[in-house]
């Protein structure tokens, strides 16, 4: 099956801030993404929590569709729960254009992939710190993004792990440049810069926007900071 064309489209943007949805009004979720989508956003990550593999618990496929209703922008769903293989085609059904599973969490990492390739979404696959780059490396070509967490998953608001740069320039050998590198964890005005640097290409941001007062500056000053180096 072709690559969708908004995720051509997107690599083609890099670099590119995806505003992780973890710390928005979930009362007035309408508003926070129409303020999003003016101050820049190409499109939304969305954090999946189960309480299993992850300690925390933040919401399911309703949200998911919630938030589909709001927007005509890609939804990227970062699944951060135990055996994803199980809901998705409900991810899907709710909307997710692109959906990432974790490697710790899946039985069949390969298999995984195909089926989210297979439900016209694509596929990505995340790993935590302590997992190493090559322990995905055989699914290279099976998956369209790589998402390097520079925090355990789980948290919004953690401090950038510097060990996550020597992982993003190994993706940057062992994946086909056509594969997205994703950091997500820590990622704000001090830390941007040196992820594009080591060849990340998408920008995974919670509180470096959300926590802010006024996002359009902040994605601004984000962006000029990740250009200035892939420049
Ligand atoms: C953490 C999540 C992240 C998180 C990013 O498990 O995957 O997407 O919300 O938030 P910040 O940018 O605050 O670290
Ligand atoms: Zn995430």
């Amino acid at each position: 099956m072709a690559t969708p064309d908004w995720f051509v489209q997107l690599r083609h943007a890099a670099p590119v801030i995806l505003p992780s949805m973890l710390q928005c009004d979930f009362a007035d979720l309408r508003t926070d993404i129409k303020r999003l989508e003016s101050a820049g956003a190409k499109a939304f990550h969305l954090d999946v929590m189960d309480g299993q593999f992850v300690p925390n618990f933040t919401y399911g496929m309703p949200i998911v569709a919630a938030i589909r209703a709001c927007t005509k922008l890609p939804l990227d769903v970062h699944l951060m729960i135990d055996r994803p293989e199980r809901y998705l085609a409900n991810f899907r059904a709710a909307g997710a254009d692109g959906i990432t599973v974790h490697a710790e969490a899946v039985e069949n990492l390969t298999k995984t992939l195909a089926e989210i390739r297979g439900l016209g979404a694509t596929a990505g696959v995340a790993i935590n710190p302590d997992t190493p780059v090559d322990l995905v490396a055989s699914s290279a070509a099976g998956c369209d993004l790589l998402l390097i967490m520079s925090v355990q998953a789980g948290f919004g608001g953690q401090s950038f792990r510097p060990q996550a740069l020597e992982k993003i320039r190994q993706a940057r050998t062992l994946f086909p440049p056509e594969c997205v590198v994703q950091v997500d964890g820590g990622v704000n005005l001090q830390t941007i810069g040196c992820c594009a640097e080591a060849g990340a290409n998408w920008f995974v941001v919670g509180s470096a926007i959300l926590g802010q007062v006024d996002y359009a500056e902040a994605f601004a000053k984000l962006s000029a900071q990740a250009q200035k180096i892939i420049e």
